[in-house]
């Protein structure tokens, strides 16, 4: 299936869905303060990007464990279905915060997904943050605001967002999600994940100029950085 032409969604959640989205955070961070006095206990830090992560989709089934509300869950699959005219099947779902609390400097080196068997649909939406930060899809400059959605190819097209300086107390917000087409019955293959690979190294190096430090950072952790 052809990659989607990425295009902006602005006032993607209700301002009900958005709240609950960041009741659903806070209860986390509330429960690790509680149980293991760190707000971070069960999150993910992932300094490759930069941020402190939870895959929502991982812990759907988990009892008494914060988890998206039913109409944030209900939101994303019906527009999914919309948008691909299909019936989806899972919906990948990560909330991540971009912070030095993570370990490591936040960023966002251009590459394509690994994450979804054929070609993606993925979304990007900003939340709570404290700086502005541009994202990229390939060529393509996207101003982001607050509840503004990126809906764009992950497994096709290179994003990215150029060099960001964060200071300690900032932080930059996200929710994550993903599927494919259910009418799709093309898997994408391991050659075309190689092919991408290459092609968005050339898109770092097109754009060294806006990635001077995430791609210091690239060396320096001497593996995939995204
Ligand atoms: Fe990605």
């Amino acid at each position: 299936m052809e990659p989607i032409k990425p295009f902006i969604e602005p006032d993607f959640f209700t301002p009900e869905e958005y709240a609950s989205i960041q009741e659903t955070v806070k209860a986390l961070m509330d429960k690790g303060i509680a149980e293991k006095q760190d707000k971070w206990a069960y999150f993910k830090k992932n300094t490759n990007n930069g941020f402190n992560v939870i895959f929502f989709s991982e812990v759907r089934h988990i009892p008494d464990f914060p988890k998206l509300s039913k109409e944030v869950e209900d939101k994303m699959r019906n527009r999914f279905n919309e948008v691909t005219g299909s019936t989806v099947d899972h919906v990948g779902v990560l909330w991540a915060r971009y912070t030095k609390e993570s370990g490591e400097i936040p960023s966002l080196m251009p590459h394509c997904d690994r994450s979804e068997t054929h070609t993606g649909y993925m979304v990007t939406v900003e939340l709570e943050s404290t700086l502005d930060w541009d994202y990229y899809v390939e060529d393509e400059k996207f101003e982001m605001k607050k509840n503004q959605a990126i809906w764009f190819s992950g497994t096709h097209q290179a994003h990215w967002r150029p060099d960001k300086e964060f200071g300690d107390d900032d932080y930059y917000d996200i929710l994550l999600f993903q599927t494919h087409s259910g009418n799709d019955q093309e898997a994408l293959d391991m050659d075309h994940f190689d092919e991408r690979d290459m092609y968005c190294m050339d898109v770092a190096n097109k754009y060294r100029h806006l990635l001077e430090e995430t791609i210091n950072k690239t060396m320096r952790m001497n593996g995939r950085c995204q």
